[in-house]
């Protein structure tokens, strides 16, 4: 079976990428399940319940969150009924929502485990602890289970990837927003990439106007980021083929649609 993930859709500009390219990826690849990362859909921060619908309606089968999660305050008022929304499951115990969900195809199913680094974020609960009780539930209903771990360091991420190498069918960072070239399969069959980069703005940084970025470089002076509505935009993602059976991934693919990089249809 495949797996397509698409990594933080940042704003409209994400969000248009996925209206545009999602069914069309859809039909050249036939993955049987798609993730998406929405933490910075509404505005860049956080998510609306219309944009996560909006998401779904667009191909979506689960949607992850991280650090952006709350960040709209609506997210509370959907959270806990939204069955295909994942937000890290580490954070401190009564917190809305879920770090573990499921979506299902006919006799195919699939977990998807959302977990926040520590290093450089907030303190909150271990992500490592967390993912062995979340796998231990996950394994119940499916061999099949996802990770997408959303941390700002490399070498955190590649220690989940060790961690988790042959006891999850994928370990994808996301959270840095820049796709990097690390895709490879663990010697015990856990698919892994430390970051798989941002969907949304192409010539701004990390999907944000880069005057404002630059400003609070140069002056470090406080400075409202936002998400220009024009511009020239990108989707990134990675493709992941699973053996259903065991749960061990057979091959990751990334993918980045921009002009540098344009999607070819054949
Ligand atoms: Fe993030």
């Amino acid at each position: 079976m495949r797996l397509l993930f698409v990594g933080d859709v940042v704003g409209s500009p994400g969000r248009d990428m996925i209206k545009e390219y999602l069914p069309r990826l859809k039909d050249k690849y036939r993955p049987q399940f798609t993730i998406v990362n929405g933490e910075n859909a509404a505005g860049g921060k956080g998510i609306t319940e219309k944009i996560y619908r909006e998401l779904l309606d667009c191909g979506a089968n689960i949607v992850t969150l991280g650090n952006h999660a709350w960040d709209n305050r609506e997210v509370f008022e959907f959270i806990e009924d939204a069955k295909y929304l994942a937000r890290p499951g580490n954070f401190p115990k009564g917190t809305p929502g879920t770090g573990l969900v499921f979506s299902k195809i006919n006799d195919l199913e699939i977990a998807v485990i959302n977990l926040q680094g520590r290093t450089f974020m907030a303190a909150i609960d271990c992500p490592f602890q967390k993912a062995d009780e979340l796998i231990e539930e996950a394994k119940k209903r499916t061999n099949v289970i996802f990770v997408d771990f959303h941390a700002e360091t490399t070498s955190e991420k590649q220690a989940m990837g060790w961690y988790l190498d042959g006891r999850v069918a994928a370990v994808i960072g996301t959270h840095t927003h820049v796709q990097t070239a690390d895709n490879r399969i663990l010697p015990n069959g856990t698919a892994y990439l430390s970051d798989v980069g941002m969907t949304g703005p192409y010539d701004e940084i990390l999907g944000m106007g880069k005057e404002a970025v630059l400003k609070r470089f140069m002056t470090s002076l406080p400075v409202r980021f936002e998400v220009p509505k024009t511009g020239r935009t990108q989707l990134s993602g990675c493709f992941i083929d699973i053996d259903a059976k065991s749960g061990n991934a057979k091959n990751i693919q990334r993918m980045l649609i921009n002009d540098d990089h344009p999607f070819l249809m054949d």
